[in-house]
């Protein structure tokens, strides 16, 4: 079969990367893809928003099927179109992926369902928000709607911080029209697990327990960013709570998708925040999450493309999923100031890598020489796996620091909490 994935990251590079080693795959290609990617695959420079641009091109060629990756695309229909041109695609339509591109939407289905959540006011009017606010508990979490590059969520202390977040969100427009509207929500505490899960719609299967890093600095400290790092699988996920996650929380979104009349075929991340006996979910993502996926995909030992057919055809039942039991660390490598300013173009040393250490790219191109150089915020994921979590932190670790560039910055603290 020749298949196509769509975007161009890290996590792209992760499902590239799994697809190359099935059997039924003849030809890989990426839109856009990245320097990396493209020792596994042909890249098309096609935008992955590109809507109309990539449904051309996969019509004009002899493309079997089709795997969306990223929000965007996913949002703006690129899975209803191809589907419309006869084109075999994995991925929600609009229609269901609004479970993540809305977060009053969201938040809706999970009280209409009663599926565990934060308690949250939806607002479109700024001076509503701020009225809310006054006597609001703190800390309080300000989230701007729609799709912010996963950065639209502000965890306020104080009272002045909230109504500032209102003034950036839903005045300033720091998030363009994501910020529209905003959630409200009550702040929660405990642990944070995301559970990606395979659905056709009516069987749910959750993949391996995942943890990233979100924060840029170690210790949590520092901005928001893409993803640090990540690791698989969160040891406090225990079976017990994956039981009570899996009947109070997957299956219940899926089966609320169906009676909205949106059912969700693809991958539904779920974020949750576990307190004791207690699990609610923070957040829907309607894709693959980035970098949990470059830490749970290398664990997968059942062929990608049967899981991602089984789910378009609806008989998801029908295949047996299998993973490696040895745990996996992602570390993200970065860019000196990212997530704010950051040079690219740097040339990138490699030195001698385990042979069974993995490097994502995320952001890289090459050079007049032909070197790969920088090209990004997020530049590569390297990750490791090993009998035991501490053995796959330090294997990662050591081949981190075999790779090099000017200003380089990665966190040292990645998987400690899973100790
Ligand atoms: P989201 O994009 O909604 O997952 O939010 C990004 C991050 O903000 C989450 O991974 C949590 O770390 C944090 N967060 C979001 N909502 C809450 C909440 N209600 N209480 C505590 N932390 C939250
Ligand atoms: N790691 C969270 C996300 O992919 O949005």
């Amino acid at each position: 079969m020749n298949v196509a994935v769509v975007g161009g990251g890290g996590r792209e590079h992760a499902i590239v990367r799994a697809l190359s080693r099935s059997s039924r795959v003849e030809k890989l290609y990426c839109i856009p893809g990245n320097a990396g990617i493209a020792e596994l695959a042909e890249c098309v420079p096609i935008a992955a928003t590109d809507v109309l641009a990539i449904v051309e091109w996969v019509t004009s060629r002899r493309i079997d099927f089709v795997m969306v990756a990223p929000d965007d695309p996913l949002s703006l229909g690129l899975v209803d179109r191809l589907e419309q041109a006869g084109v075999r695609a994995f991925g929600p339509s609009a229609a269901a992926a609004k479970i993540e591109s809305s977060k009053a939407f969201a938040k809706d289905l999970m009280r209409k369902y009663g599926i565990p959540t934060a308690a949250y006011a939806t607002f479109d009017d700024a001076e509503l928000a701020k009225a809310y606010l006054r006597d609001s508990a703190l800390p309080v979490v300000v989230k701007a709607d729609g799709l912010a590059l996963g950065k639209g969520v502000l965890i306020c202390e104080t009272r002045e911080e909230a109504m500032s977040a209102i003034d950036a969100i839903m005045v300033e427009g720091a998030f363009g029209k994501a910020g529209a509207k905003v959630v409200i929500e009550e702040f929660l505490r405990g642990f944070e697990v995301s559970v990606l899960c395979f659905t056709d719609g009516r069987t749910v299967v959750p993949m391996v327990s995942s943890q990233d890093h979100k924060r840029a600095l170690d210790g949590d400290k520092g901005l928001n960013t893409g993803g640090m790092g990540a690791f698989s699988p969160s040891p406090r996920y225990t079976e017990a709570l994956a039981k009570k996650a899996y009947e109070t929380i997957f299956l219940p979104t899926v089966e609320a998708m169906n009676r909205e009349g949106r059912p969700f075929k693809g991958v539904l991340y779920f974020g949750l925040m576990i307190d004791g006996e207690d699990i609610r979910v923070l957040e829907y993502n309607a894709r693959f999450g980035d970098p949990e996926t470059q830490a749970v995909l290398p664990r997968l030992r059942t062929d990608l493309l049967d899981v991602l057919e089984a789910v378009v055809d609806e008989r998801l039942d029908e295949v047996k999923i299998e993973w490696d039991p040895r745990p996996a660390v992602c570390v993200v490598m970065a860019s000196g100031g990212y997530p704010v300013e950051y040079a690219k173009g740097y040339k990138i040393s490699f030195g001698a890598l385990d042979p069974d250490a993995i490097v994502y790219h995320a952001g890289t191109a090459r050079d007049r020489d032909g070197d790969f150089v920088t090209n990004g915020g997020r530049v590569l994921g390297v990750t490791a796996m090993a009998p035991t979590m501490k053995e796959a932190i330090d294997k990662a670790y050591a081949n981190v620091r075999r790779i090099d560039w000017k200003n380089v910055h990665y966190r040292t603290d990645i998987g400690k909490s899973a100790l």
